[in-house]
């Protein structure tokens, strides 16, 4: 762990967390990878709750409970899908960390798990998702002590070694 960040490898729907964070689309009606996922495991009553939302913009964020999951909360954020960076997608996906975490401090959350946002069906590059993911988390928790830890829940091998590797160059 460094300065309250920590990576694992793991079931974000499994977190002892207070907030969970979900990579959503825009419409917030659910759908595959960790998105999937979490609305298996919170149950429907997650699902209706997101209706009442309007869908949610690229680098955006709302919060809805978190029904059957260990976690109290579930903030859905919007990431950026990659069409090869120059795009105004580092900025998007720094963005929804801050909003993620701003939604956190509002309803009180201490603990937060964060998955490897956009990496997935939504094609960022791992190493270069997970320096803008740690950087923005990082750059938060300089500013506010109402945060306590920030988990990064990394589903595989691989994105687990490119969260860490940045995690670990902030303690040079
Ligand atoms: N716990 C933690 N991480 C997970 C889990 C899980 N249970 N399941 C998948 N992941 C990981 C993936 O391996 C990937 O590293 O989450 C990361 C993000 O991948 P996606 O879920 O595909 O999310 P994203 O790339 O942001 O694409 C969003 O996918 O399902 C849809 O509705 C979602 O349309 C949206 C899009």
């Amino acid at each position: 762990m460094s300065g309250g960040i920590e990576v694992v490898q793991g079931d974000i729907t499994r977190q002892r967390v207070d907030a969970i964070v979900n990579a959503a689309n825009p419409s917030l009606l659910g759908g595959g990878g960790v998105d999937g996922a979490i609305h298996r495991a919170a149950g429907l009553e997650l699902l209706a709750e997101c209706r009442t939302l309007g869908g949610c913009a690229v680098g955006e964020a709302k919060l809805t409970r978190g029904y059957r999951l260990p976690a109290r909360w579930v903030i859905h954020t919007v990431g950026p899908i990659w069409h090869g960076g120059d795009r105004g997608e580092d900025a998007a996906l720094a963005r929804c960390h801050t909003a993620s975490l701003a939604l956190a401090v509002g309803a009180g959350a201490r603990t937060v798990a964060f998955p490897a946002i956009s990496t997935g069906v939504y094609g960022f590059p791992v190493p270069r998702a997970a320096r803008i993911a740690v950087g923005a988390v990082n750059a938060f928790l300089a500013r506010t002590d109402a945060i306590y830890r920030v988990t990064f829940v990394c589903h595989g091998p691989d994105t687990f070694r490119a969260f860490d590797d940045v995690v670990l160059t902030l303690d040079e």
